[in-house]
């Protein structure tokens, strides 16, 4: 079992940060100006709703789901090790697919459970045939899927998604942190399957990854499960606040996704054209290989740009992954992108 480390991250400071799929619009000024008055009679000295039962009414509307079918967490980091350590013991088997989301692989070894990774296809699709092989042969308690996938984007067709459920028995965790950014949506089939669970963030399209709030939707019997679980006021006064507000412009959100999304498009042709190899992304963020990857990572960090290198990712050559910044540091990067000689 590989040894457990820290999460790492490198030092942004000064920099865009282009390497955490974060989303670059800053609403907080905009949701302050709206709410001043409202947040000095929040309470700090006392704890923040146990349940926070008002903004899960709120979210349960936003989904149009009942309130019992959703379970909240500090970040959906939080709710995925909620997950794992209810549905997995030591030598457990759990099965994902790779490369995909390094918590997976984190939240296993701190349980002593066996994980199985089935590689992903050389195109960057998902290997469905061959993740069920693997839960089924391994007798997995847990099969963990990510879609759109990080950090490659990749998406499960539904196809294959109601072939997986046909074809295995075990709980199926499906984490759609970027599933604002498709219209690809799990959660008619999570909700009317008795084992299976979608994970949602706000840490991605609804910028809101310094709060720390992630959802978990599924039927109600699985989120009272989890929620037997769950730490006590795991979302704080401040965080429960803000998402209730931030609920109310969810027109603002999607426009700054479609943003996003089109300024990808202009990154991806830039990238293309300096011979880089480039995952079929439908994310919020861009993965691609080049033999001198090392280099464009290295340039873009002098000329202000934090982007994440994945050397482990070899072929056909090392790869980095970078997020889409603010349509104001657009320009920048495009010209510092040109401006590396390769
Ligand atoms: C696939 C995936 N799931 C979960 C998370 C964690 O999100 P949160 O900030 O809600 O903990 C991330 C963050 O990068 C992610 O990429």
């Amino acid at each position: 079992m590989s040894k457990l480390q820290a999460y790492q991250e490198k030092n942004t400071q000064g920099r865009v940060r282009l390497h955490a799929n974060e989303s670059p619009y800053h609403n907080f000024p905009l949701i302050l100006e709206t709410t001043q008055s409202k947040l000095q009679s929040i309470r700090i000295n006392d704890y923040p709703s146990l349940n926070a039962d008002k903004l899960k009414e709120k979210l349960a509307s936003y989904y149009n789901v009942k309130p019992s079918e959703l379970l909240f967490g500090n970040g959906s980091d939080e709710l995925i090790t909620m997950v794992m350590q209810r549905y997995l013991q030591a030598n457990d088997v759990v099965v994902t697919h790779a490369p995909t989301f390094s918590q997976y692989a984190w939240n296993a070894t701190l349980l002593k459970a066996q994980l199985i990774e089935v590689q992903d296809k050389a195109n960057y699709e998902i290997d469905i045939d061959c993740l069920i092989t693997a839960a089924n042969d391994s007798n997995a308690k847990l099969l963990i899927l990510c879609t759109p996938n990080n950090p490659t984007g990749a998406l499960i067709q539904e196809k294959d998604m109601v072939k997986i459920m046909e074809s295995t028995s075990c709980m199926v965790m499906v984490d759609e942190a970027y599933v604002d950014f498709v219209d690809q949506d799990y959660k008619e089939m999570v909700l009317s399957s008795n084992r299976m669970i979608s994970l949602r963030t706000f840490s991605k399209a609804f910028g809101c990854a310094g709060l720390r709030f992630g959802v978990a939707i599924a039927q109600e019997n699985i989120i009272a499960f989890l929620n037997q679980g769950r730490q006590p006021y795991n979302i704080n006064v401040l965080t429960q606040f803000f998402i209730e507000v931030l609920l109310d412009h969810v027109l603002l959100i999607e426009k700054q996704v479609q943003s996003m999304l089109s300024n990808k498009i202009r990154i991806q042709e830039t990238l293309s054209e300096m011979g880089c190899v480039l995952a079929p992304s439908k994310a919020n963020f861009i993965l691609f290989a080049h033999p001198e990857v090392k280099k464009i990572e290295d340039e873009l960090y002098l000329k202000g740009f934090a982007i994440k290198g994945f050397n482990h990712i070899s072929e056909p050559y090392p790869h980095a992954r970078m997020s889409i910044p603010h349509d104001e540091e657009l320009e920048a990067l495009i010209s510092a992108l040109k401006g590396i000689q390769l």
